[in-house]
Parts: C-alpha cells; sequence; structure tokens
C-alpha cells in the first residue's frame, strides 16, 4: 500500500512538473460553463447546495438554500475565519453596485461582519419573514468547471461578493447544517452573474431540480450548455423557449418578497386539463400597474400556489376528468383539496395516471406539460393528492409556480436574450444523478 500511495504520488508530481515544464505555469484552461450540485431535503422540501469560501488553505464549508429570486449570496460569519476576506466601505463603487443600503457599524471585537463605517446590503430570511442589513464583503469562492458532462477542475473566484452575515440572520433557515443561501436572480451580485461576469461566460445558467434525495444530485450550470442528461443526450438542442417577463414594479412595498423586478416571470396563457381550458379571468396572469399578478417561479415554494380564483376551477376540472377516468377521489389531506387513491391511478413511467395539467405559455405551440410526478404528491400511505395550493384571492403573484412542479425539468435562464428554455418530455430522463469526477 504504502509504495503504490508512493507511485502515485510521485506519479501527481512528475504530471504537475511536466505542465510547469511544459507551459512555464501551472495554468487551467477557461471553462466551459461551471457547476454546482442541488441536494434536495425531503423534509424541508428546499434545494441546498454546497459551495467553499475563504483563504485556499483552509476554505470554510458553506451549506446555503438556493433562491431562485434573492438578490445576492449570504451566509453566517460568526465563526467565519479567512485572511483573504475584505469588507466593501461604505460609498465604495462595490456598494454602489451591490445596491448598498447604509452604512453599519459593529461594537463587538472587529472580524468578518463586525467593523464600522461598512456598506450593508438587505438580506431575507423566509423562514422567519425577517428581513436584516449585513455587512457586504469579499472573498475567494471556490467552484468546479464543467463540459456538461463530467466534473473537471476546482478554479477560484477571487472577490466574490456577498453579505458577512450575523447568526439573526440565518436564524431557522430550513435544512439541517445550512448556513446561508444561493441568490439566482437577476442582479449583479447573484451567483451566476458574478461567475458569468468572472469567467467571461454566457450570462445564462441553468437548474435542475431532483426529485428524490439519497446520493443522487440535481445541477446548476452557470454559463451555457451543453447538458448531458443523465449522461449523453444533450437537452440543450431540444429546450423550447419562452420570454422571461420582467414585472415592471420592482415592488419595495413588497418588502418579505424582495424586488419583484429582479426575479423570473413567464407568460402562463392558459391553464389546461386534458386538453380542455380551465376558466378564469385571463386578467389575473399578467400585471397590474403594481406588479400584482402573473406567474412566478420559485424554487423555494414546496408546492406551486394559485389565486383562488384559478385554484377553484382548476381543483373542480381535475375532480371531473379524474372521475370520468374512475379515479376514486378520497377525503383531502390538508393542505391539499382534491385527493385519490392510488390504486385506482397506476403508476406509469410518468408517475400515477391522471389527466394532465398543461400550462400554455407564450411562443408558439410552448406548452409546460405537468405528468403525475409532478402533478400528484403522495401525502400519505394510500392518498394522492393534486399538488397545488390554495393562495387565497389576494397573492402578490397570481400563479407562484414551486419546486415539486419544477422537478425533472431543465430550465435554462438566458438573460442576453430574456427566455426561458424548458427541457420537453421529462422523466424519461431524470434530474437525480450522480455526475462524475
Ligand atoms: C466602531 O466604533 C466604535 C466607536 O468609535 C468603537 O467603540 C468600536 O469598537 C468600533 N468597532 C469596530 C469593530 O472597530
Ligand atoms: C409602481 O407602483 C406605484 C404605486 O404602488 C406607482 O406609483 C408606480 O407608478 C408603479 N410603477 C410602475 C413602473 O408601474
Ligand atoms: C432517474 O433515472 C435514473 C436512470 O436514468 C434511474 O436509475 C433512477 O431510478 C431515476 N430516479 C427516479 C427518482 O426516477
Amino acid at each position: 500500500m504504502a509504495s503504490s500511495q508512493t507511485l502515485t504520488t510521485l506519479f501527481i508530481i512528475s504530471l504537475v512538473s511536466f505542465c510547469y515544464a511544459a507551459s512555464g505555469q501551472f495554468k487551467l484552461p477557461k471553462p466551459r460553463a461551471i457547476h454546482l450540485l442541488i441536494r434536495k431535503n425531503e423534509i424541508t422540501l428546499q434545494y441546498y447546495t454546497t459551495f467553499e469560501s475563504g483563504n485556499s488553505q483552509v476554505p470554510t464549508t458553506i451549506d446555503a438554500l438556493i433562491d431562485l429570486g434573492a438578490p445576492s449570496v449570504w451566509f453566517d460569519c460568526t465563526t467565519y475565519v479567512s485572511s483573504s476576506y475584505k469588507r466593501a466601505s461604505c460609498g465604495s463603487n462595490r456598494c454602489k453596485k451591490a445596491q448598498g443600503l447604509s452604512y453599519i457599524g459593529c461594537n463587538s471585537t472587529p472580524r468578518p461582519g463586525c467593523s464600522n463605517n461598512t456598506c450593508g446590503i438587505f438580506v431575507y430570511n423566509l423562514a422567519r419573514d425577517y428581513s436584516s442589513i449585513q455587512e457586504l464583503g469579499e472573498d475567494t469562492m471556490q467552484v468546479y468547471s464543467t463540459d456538461g458532462e463530467y466534473i473537471l477542475f476546482t478554479y477560484n473566484v477571487p472577490k466574490f461578493q456577498f453579505a458577512c452575515s450575523d447568526s439573526a440572520a440565518v436564524e431557522r433557515l430550513p435544512g439541517d447544517h445550512t448556513k446561508g443561501l444561493v441568490g439566482l436572480s437577476r442582479t449583479e451580485i447573484s451567483l451566476p452573474s458574478q461567475i458569468s461576469s468572472y469567467f467571461k461566460l454566457a450570462k445564462k445558467f441553468a437548474v435542475c431540480l431532483p426529485s428524490s434525495s439519497e446520493h443522487v444530485f440535481g445541477d446548476i450550470f452557470i454559463g451555457g450548455g451543453p447538458y448531458y442528461m443523465p449522461i449523453r443526450e444533450d437537452q440543450s438542442l431540444s429546450l423550447v423557449t419562452t420570454p422571461l417577463i420582467v414585472n415592471p414594479n420592482g415592488t419595495a412595498r413588497i418588502q418579505s418578497e424582495g424586488d419583484l423586478s429582479n426575479q423570473y416571470f413567464i407568460n402562463v396563457k392558459n391553464i389546461e386539463v386534458s386538453g380542455k381550458s380551465v376558466a378564469f379571468s385571463p386578467s389575473l396572469l399578467s400585471f397590474d400597474n403594481n406588479g400584482v399578478g402573473g406567474t412566478k417561479i420559485s424554487t423555494t415554494t414546496p408546492y406551486t400556489i394559485l389565486h383562488s380564483s384559478i385554484y377553484k376551477p382548476l381543483v373542480k376540472d381535475f375532480v371531473k376528468e379524474a372521475s370520468l377516468n374512475n379515479i376514486k377521489r378520497v377525503k383531502y389531506v390538508a393542505p391539499f383539496g382534491a385527493c385519490f387513491d392510488p390504486k385506482t391511478a397506476p403508476n406509469t413511467i410518468t408517475g400515477p395516471a391522471i389527466p394532465n395539467i398543461d400550462l400554455v405559455l407564450e411562443g408558439s405551440t410552448v406548452r409546460m406539460r405537468l405528468y403525475g410526478a409532478n402533478s400528484m404528491v403522495k401525502a400519505k400511505n394510500n392518498v394522492i393528492c393534486l399538488a397545488f395550493i390554495d393562495g387565497g384571492s389576494e397573492p402578490t403573484t397570481s400563479v407562484v409556480l414551486g419546486g415539486h412542479q419544477l422537478e425533472n425539468y431543465l430550465l435554462e435562464f438566458d438573460l442576453t436574450v430574456s427566455t426561458l428554455g424548458l427541457s420537453s418530455s421529462v422523466l424519461l430522463w431524470n434530474c437525480s444523478n450522480n455526475r462524475k469526477f
């Protein structure tokens, strides 16, 4: 053993010295795209990633919640130690770029997250519905490159901007070891924006949320395709696209939801059950002058939430179609309104055999078809339910497309042309995989 390890070490050293000798300096190629893993937690129904930050000899590993709608990256700095960390002073260009809000100070011993005359940025903890202003800092982040199939090399992203927060900001964030959050919205300091900009990659990223959690992972690709799912077939070649819509009103008014104009909205034109339109007022699907209405994509919402005036007719139509197909309705299990006996809806490769629900999207013939795996959830033994939630009669956004409905689709957000690319035919492959290093 000892000698074979020595041999391996020698081999690696000679490879490295070969590279040094060949190029004068060991230099990695420019990455084609960057990859982060996504884990699902079955209890919180949230999606997580992991990254490393700080001085490259002893980086800190951060487990963070993924939030498509959040503007920045932030994590608990209480025990963060890194010699390469730098805070942003107020009025600095970094502060302006991050839309820094105010001067912050700190009375205790100086450390990352505790300093005077510092730029503060707004962070929002959705679990506590708690907003706070935290220190804007920067440090080296470590990421991995990919060719769309394998995970390749580690790269440093110097001067990665994030909020170095106190522990109150992360308190009760869902998940076991969650120390922070990774925001993917349109801002300049979101994770994809910073990474694309540093490596000069295309301003696009793709997300594939996994439906299972054990030893399998979903993907975030930053910088574009190919996307081999699971292996070989490049899904970037078969995406259909629909425009990403900007909510006209950045509503600081709605503090808890952040700035809606940085979040991702699409134009759902119609909802169908078994090919028949569900009847509700189409005005609910567009924005009013205050940015109320429309359809948002959200990774932190476990099940799609619908305005009552959409939810009720959808449930009614679905129950009717199910009954025509001899699917037996059973007593509901809250928070779901329509539940069924799974023995009457046998399992197929796309989940329980139930009436399909189609979201008809802007663009010719673009639809997102929700098969049983995405529209139904096992609520308890021998009960499956329609996995949509009644959002009441006055929600800010009429349709909030949630994680369960997004799983096992590849969603590509192209911020240059402002389109959402959607993979078709789900579940023939799925997003739960184990990419090799
Ligand atoms: C910030 O300034 C106050 C008042 O001058 C001082 O007491 C405190 O120690 C300073 N905090 C840090 C982190 O330097
Ligand atoms: C946003 O809403 C406010 C009122 O809440 C209104 O005064 C303003 O004109 C709106 N802006 C846009 C761009 O619609
Ligand atoms: C996902 O697909 C892989 C093979 O492509 C399969 O082995 C696995 O069981 C699937 N997982 C789920 C949850 O469908």
